[in-house]
C-alpha cells in the first residue's frame, strides 16, 4: 500500500489534485458553523477534500481540520488502492471472505510509535484544551467523528473495532437545557454504544460490563490510517477482531502499541489516542444529532466515559464530518463495507450475483450477470431479494428497499435504476412487501419502539426488475441503447470538437 498512515493518504489525494488547502477563514463555533453548508456545497460541485487551515471559533487553532476526505466512491477506493469502486468492493469482500487472508497485528514499542509523542495524563486532562471542537449544523455538541473504538470483550478477552462515534460535553447544549458540569466538560466523553439494534459490538461489551458490575476499558483511536477506519466501519461476526481483517486488506500487519493506562493495544501511527474507562450506571442525555438519514435526533441517552490519559502526535491533525441528508462525506466510507459485507455473502450462495451497491440514502441495488431466459428458475428475482433480507452481517436485514436488476443495467445509475423498474415491473406481482423487517433505527417513518425511542420494526420493499421470461413471457424486446466502447469511441471521435 502506497501509505500506513491518514498523512500518507492526504499525501496521495494531494498528488492527485483530489485535496486542497484552504486558507479562507470559516467559521466554526456553535450555532454559527459554515461547516454543514460547506458540506452540502461541495457534494452539490462533486468537490474535493479540504485541509481547512484557517478556522474561527476553534478552541486549537494551530491543529488543521481534513475535511470531506472520503467524498466520492473513487476517493474511497483509493482507500484500498484502487480508483474504480467496484474493484475495492471485490477487494473488500473477497478478503472478508477468506480469515487465512487476515493478518494479526504487530507491536511496536513505544519509540517506535508515533502517537506516544506527547502525553497528557489524568490530572491534567482537560478536553476543552486537549481536543479540537469543532460544530456543524444545530449539533448540541461537537462529536468526534474521525475515530475507532477499540473494547475488550469483558469474558473472553476478544478485542472489537468499530467506527463509532462520540459526543464531546465541553461547551456543548444540553437538549432539555441543563448545563453539563465542570467534570463532565473537563474530562469526560460519551459514545453512540447501542446505536444499531440488535446491538453494535461496543455495546454488548459494554452491557456484558454492566451485568458484571465492571468498569469497561476504552481506547478511541483518531485519525488513523483510512483502512483501519473501513475495516472498524465493517461489522464482522461478534468475536472476530476487525484489526486482523485491516491487516488483510492492506496486505501486512498494522503496527500498534500498548496504550499507558489500559490493556489495549491501539494504531501506533494515529493522530490522538484517547484511553479511559465507562464507568457502571453511568448515562448522559445528549443531543441534538443530525443522522445519516438527514434529520435531527433530538434527544439520545448513551453511557459516559472517564478520560484517564491521552497520548498524541507531534503537530497533530484533525479530521471532522458531519451527517445531514444525503450525499454527505463519509458515506462512501459506510457503504463500501455494507457493500462488501453483501456482496461477499450473496457471492457464496448465489454465484449469478455481479455487484450490489448501496445508495447515499441507503436502497439497496443488486445486479446480476443473467437475466430472463438465463435465470437459474423461474422468480429468481425474488429468490435474491429475500438472500438479502436473510443475509449475514448488520445491514442486508435493514434494507427498505431493494431492487434485483439484470447485467444490461448500470446499478450505480438511477435513471437506469428507475428505467429498468418501469420498464420490467408490475407492481403487484413484482414486488414483495415484507412487514415484518428490521428498521434503519433512525427512520422516522417507522413506528418507534417505547423504551428507547428507536425504532425496531420496519416494513420492507423488494423490486424484482428482472426480465420475466419465462414467468409470464416468452420472449422480451431487444433492448436499446449503444454499448460502452461505442460511446467511448465516438466520445474519442468528437474530442475537442464543441
Ligand atoms: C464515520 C462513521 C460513523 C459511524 N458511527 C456509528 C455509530 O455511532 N454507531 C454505530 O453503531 N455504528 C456507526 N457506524 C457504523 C459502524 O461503524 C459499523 O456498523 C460497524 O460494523 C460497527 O462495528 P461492530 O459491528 O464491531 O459494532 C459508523 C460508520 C462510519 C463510517
Amino acid at each position: 500500500m502506497q501509505f500506513n498512515d491518514m498523512r500518507g493518504y492526504i499525501d496521495v489525494l494531494r498528488e492527485e489534485g483530489l485535496l486542497h488547502d484552504l486558507d479562507i477563514q470559516l467559521n466554526v463555533a456553535r450555532e454559527t458553523s459554515e461547516l454543514q453548508a460547506l458540506m452540502r456545497h461541495l457534494h452539490n460541485e462533486n468537490g474535493p477534500a479540504l485541509m481547512l487551515n484557517n478556522l474561527e471559533g476553534y478552541n486549537m487553532p494551530e491543529i488543521p481540520l481534513l475535511f470531506n476526505p472520503y467524498g466520492t466512491r473513487q476517493r474511497t477506493a483509493m482507500i484500498l488502492g484502487e480508483h474504480d469502486p467496484l474493484k475495492a468492493k471485490a477487494k473488500h469482500a473477497n478478503i472478508l471472505a477468506d480469515q487465512s487472508t487476515w493478518i494479526e497485528p504487530n507491536v511496536v514499542t513505544r519509540e517506535d510509535a508515533p502517537c506516544k509523542q506527547n502525553k497528557i495524563i489524568e490530572k491534567d486532562i482537560d478536553l476543552a484544551k486537549q481536543l479540537p471542537h469543532a460544530w456543524f449544523g444545530k449539533e448540541g455538541p461537537s462529536y468526534i467523528t474521525n475515530a475507532i473504538v477499540i473494547t475488550k470483550d469483558p469474558e473472553t478477552g476478544i478485542p472489537n473495532t468499530g467506527c463509532y462515534r462520540l459526543t464531546q460535553l465541553w461547551n456543548a447544549s444540553h437538549p432539555h437545557g441543563e448545563i453539563y458540569s465542570e467534570e463532565e466538560q473537563r474530562r469526560c466523553l460519551s459514545i453512540f454504544a447501542f446505536w444499531n439494534p440488535p446491538g453494535n459490538h461496543i455495546g454488548l461489551h459494554w452491557a456484558k460490563a454492566q451485568e458484571m458490575g465492571k468498569p469497561l476499558e476504552i481506547a478511541i483511536a483518531c485519525v488513523v490510517d483510512p483502512v483501519i477506519q473501513l475495516a472498524g466501519a465493517t461489522s464482522l461476526p461478534f468475536g472476530l477482531d476487525e484489526m486482523n481483517f485491516a491487516g488483510g486488506l492492506k496486505g501486512e500487519a498494522i503496527d500498534v502499541v500498548p496504550c499507558e493506562t489500559i490493556d489495549i493495544e491501539v494504531p501506533a501511527r494515529s493522530e490522538f489516542i484517547i484511553e479511559g474507562q465507562f464507568l457502571p450506571n453511568r448515562d448522559i442525555t445528549i443531543g441534538p444529532h443530525s443522522n445519516p438519514i438527514g434529520y435531527y435526533d433530538d434527544e439520545q441517552l448513551f453511557p459516559l466515559m472517564e478520560v484517564q490519559c491521552i497520548t498524541h502526535r507531534d503537530e497533530p491533525i484533525w479530521y471532522s464530518t458531519m451527517e445531514m441528508m444525503p450525499p454527505f462525506d463519509h458515506n462512501y466510507m459506510a457503504v463500501l463495507p455494507i457493500e462488501g459485507e453483501l456482496l461477499s455473502d450473496l457471492q457464496t450462495k448465489i454465484p449469478e450475483v455481479n455487484d450490489v451497491v448501496v445508495t447515499p440514502n441507503l436502497s439497496y441495488f443488486v445486479q446480476l450477470s443473467v437475466d430472463g431466459a438465463q435465470k437459474p428458475h423461474p422468480e429468481f428475482g425474488k429468490y435474491v431479494l429475500h438472500a438479502v433480507w436473510g443475509a449475514s452481517g448488520r445491514w442486508g436485514r435493514t434494507a427498505k428497499i431493494v431492487v434485483v436488476v439484470g447485467p444490461d443495467v448500470n446499478p450505480y445509475d438511477l435513471n437506469e435504476v428507475e428505467w429498468a423498474i418501469l420498464t420490467r415491473v408490475q407492481p403487484q406481482s413484482d414486488t414483495i412487501i415484507n412487514q415484518s423487517g428490521q428498521a434503519f433505527l433512525m427512520d422516522p417513518s417507522a413506528p418507534k419502539d417505547s423504551s428507547h425511542g428507536i425504532a425496531l420494526q420496519s416494513e420492507q420493499m423488494g423490486i424484482d426488475a428482472t426480465i420475466k421470461v419465462y414467468e409470464r413471457f416468452h420472449s422480451y424486446p431487444e433492448y436499446s441503447n449503444a454499448d460502452q466502447e461505442s460511446v467511448s469511441a465516438i466520445a474519442e471521435k468528437l474530442k475537442g470538437s464543441f
